[in-house]
């Protein structure tokens, strides 16, 4: 677990070394600390703890969303990716017609644990309307066994979220920026990729969508990051992880990846679910039995 904690670090440090360079210089706070708009394909076993949400689409599974392992039968995503979700549900076929991937980076590939839902929990503050409370806890229909999962932050705990300071998004989400109207189709990679994203601050992200997207930020329940207008979460990355390097050499898990106003749009970040949020750590502490919180 310690090497996997340090590999863990040293990933971080590395994708910031190598993409800064490539990023033309901008204001501090929305800079790119490095450089799944713009970012770069995941080397098998990285994220052991990342998880695919697929569901069946009449000739195979689409991976519709991302998730993160927290316990070893508790996969942590966003509300707006399993409020259609049921448990025990099957297609005409006989088959699931939900299932969750642990432990997977190329799609098409065979490797890791294949899940059912056992148990759907939506964050009860979750609100379609304006994206708050968009976080949700699936129960797995079987543990998946030693996985070194991420911590979270202890409630109230803003010390991993500061404005500026580094974090890594990762998804199967479209790789092709888009503007805020632009309904074109995506582009979904096989391999999970990644990008890591600077925090950006309450005030300056909620001056950037008030007026102008509805739902406006409530910032006291979504973290924003990105918005250099090269690097973002784009669709398919929902329910994904948001994560820094904790205290304790782990990853730290700050968000969730929720909305934003169309993908890599200069001045635009993107909007995660907080999960230091008292409320939204309030649910997962609840739902999700042997999730680790802190340092
Ligand atoms: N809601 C999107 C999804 O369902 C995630 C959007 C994130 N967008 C962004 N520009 N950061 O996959």
């Amino acid at each position: 677990m310690a090497a996997w904690g340090v590999a863990g670090l040293l990933t971080v440090a590395g994708v910031a070394a190598t993409t800064a360079m490539a990023v033309p210089a901008g204001p501090k706070a929305l800079r790119p600390i490095p450089r799944i708009v713009g970012g770069a394909a995941v080397q098998p076993g990285t994220f052991p703890f990342m998880a695919a949400l697929q569901q069946w689409q009449g000739n195979g599974y689409m991976t519709i969303c991302g998730g993160t392992l927290i316990a070893p039968d508790e996969v942590l995503t966003a509300a707006h990716c399993v409020d259609q979700w049921a448990v025990g549900q099957k297609t005409t076929g006989g088959r699931p017609r939900e299932r969750v991937i642990v432990g997977r980076t190329v799609l098409s590939a065979s490797d890791g644990s294949v899940r059912l839902p056992e148990a759907i929990r939506l964050d009860p503050t979750w609100d379609s309307a304006t994206e708050a409370g968009d976080a949700a806890v699936v129960r797995l229909d079987a543990p998946v066994a030693g996985v070194p999962t991420p911590t979270l932050p202890a409630s109230d705990n803003r010390a991993y979220e500061q404005p500026g300071s580094a974090a890594l998004t990762v998804g199967w989400g479209s790789t092709r920026p888009q503007g805020p109207t632009d309904v074109g189709a995506g582009v979904y990679p096989d391999e999970l990729r990644q990008v890591s994203l600077p925090v950006v601050g309450d005030g300056p992200c909620q001056g950037v969508f008030d007026g102008v997207h509805n739902p406006t930020l409530y910032p006291k329940v979504m973290l924003c990051a990105g918005g250099d207008g090269h690097h973002d979460a784009c669709t398919g990355d929902s329910g994904g992880p948001l994560l820094t390097a904790s205290a304790a050499g782990r990853w730290e898990l700050i968000g969730v990846t929720s909305w934003g106003n169309g993908c890599a749009v200069p001045g635009t970040p993107g909007v995660f679910t907080r999960l230091s949020a008292p409320d939204i750590h309030d649910f997962v502490a609840t739902a999700g039995g042997g999730v680790a919180f802190g340092p």
